[in-house]
């Protein structure tokens, strides 16, 4: 898969094999791929933490607010729910430029899950008591990764900006043509 199939394959996914589990091994690669990632002045600010247990989890999925446009949906069923989360997490100390580090080192997880067949969704409505604390760190994205549980396409070209599911469950997500995203050149 070259870049350009791995950018449109690597699509947010919100249904999983739930039961499929995650090789360890695979999660860590996830990791030291975001430990690869560009970032402000080479700090190295962000830390991650793996959630594969079954408490930690669900307590995890109890806050988590999914598919805000698909408003009659209320999110993955049992068996479909992510089968492991990882948790970007940056000092209690905020930089200007926590949040493009948070950005950058997603991409490169979801990347790198993607490159390996693992589907991905990054979460920002999700509930912060709900990550288990880390003294002197603060939860800035959770990334729900699993086996893919659903069919998602792309819409090319769509001046569409809302994501939607048609009759057969797939979803679909609408991008910009290439015109309309070019400014100026
Ligand atoms: C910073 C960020 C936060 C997001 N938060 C959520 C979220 O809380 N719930 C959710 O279902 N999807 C969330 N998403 C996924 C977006 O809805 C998704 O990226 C968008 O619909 C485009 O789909 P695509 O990722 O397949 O291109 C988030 C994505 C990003 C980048």
């Amino acid at each position: 898969m070259n870049f350009s199939e791995l950018s449109e394959n690597t699509r947010s996914y919100r249904r999983f094999i739930e039961n499929k589990e995650i090789p360890m091994e695979m999660l860590k690669k996830m990791i030291a791929s975001a430990g690869l990632a560009p970032n402000a002045s080479n700090l190295q600010r962000l830390r991650f933490s793996l959630v594969t247990e079954e408490k930690e989890k669900n307590i995890l999925f109890s806050g988590i607010g999914w598919a805000g446009y698909i408003t009659e949906w209320e999110g993955p069923s049992p068996g479909e729910r992510p089968a492991a989360y990882i948790v970007i997490q940056a000092p209690v100390e905020e930089k200007v430029f926590t949040g493009i580090d948070v950005g950058i080192t997603a991409a490169y997880i979801v990347l790198e899950a993607s490159s390996n067949g693992i589907a991905s969704c990054m979460l920002l409505n999700y509930n912060k008591d709900s990550v288990t604390a880390v003294q002197g760190y603060l939860p800035k994205l959770v990334i729900a990764l699993g086996y893919p549980g659903e069919t998602v396409v792309l819409d090319k070209d769509s001046e569409n900006l809302r994501y939607w599911r048609d009759e057969n469950g797939v979803h679909h997500v609408p991008k910009l043509s290439l015109k309309t995203l070019v400014l100026k050149g």
